[in-house]
């Protein structure tokens, strides 16, 4: 009986360490000041559980260029988030599981502004969009789809 609660305690104690690391994840945001999508997404991404701070860039395509976003790959805001680049509409879903499995990535980018990405909604309409994953050496991969039928 008392290995029982010997686990049981243990998992609690793990599940709380676990969540608040997720939880505790703080992103930090450059954002184009003349596009109030940025601002919707900081929104999205706070009601998941993220601490967001966001700074305007005048100079976004340096830092974008600095942190190894292309110009294909490249959305309005960029986010950096434990050492990970986010740029663009990136669902919160997708920036948990790389958080979680800690991918030997730079980061994920949603290119250029697709309706009905996080931030991006307008009404029901939803384009087919994918999260692409940017490699340390630069080459990428599709991390997930949306939207798709
Ligand atoms: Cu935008
Ligand atoms: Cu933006």
């Amino acid at each position: 009986m008392q290995k029982i609660y010997y686990l049981l305690i243990c998992f609690v104690v793990s599940f709380f360490i676990f969540s608040s690391y997720i939880l505790a994840s703080e992103v930090f945001v450059y954002k184009n000041p003349n596009c109030g999508c940025c601002d919707k997404w900081v929104k999205h991404l706070e009601e998941h559980g993220f601490t967001v701070k966001s700074q305007n860039a005048s100079n976004l395509s340096s830092i974008k260029e600095k942190l190894g976003i292309s110009k294909e790959l490249s959305s309005c805001h960029t986010a950096v988030v434990e050492g990970y680049v986010i740029e663009g509409h990136v669902p919160a879903e997708d920036v948990k599981r790389l958080l979680t499995e800690r991918s030997e990535i730079r980061g994920l980018s949603v290119p250029e502004m697709p309706i009905g990405s996080p931030g991006m909604e307008q009404g029901n309409k939803k384009e087919k969009y994918d999260v692409i994953a940017v490699s340390r050496d630069g080459s990428t991969f599709v991390y997930s789809s949306y939207n798709d039928k």
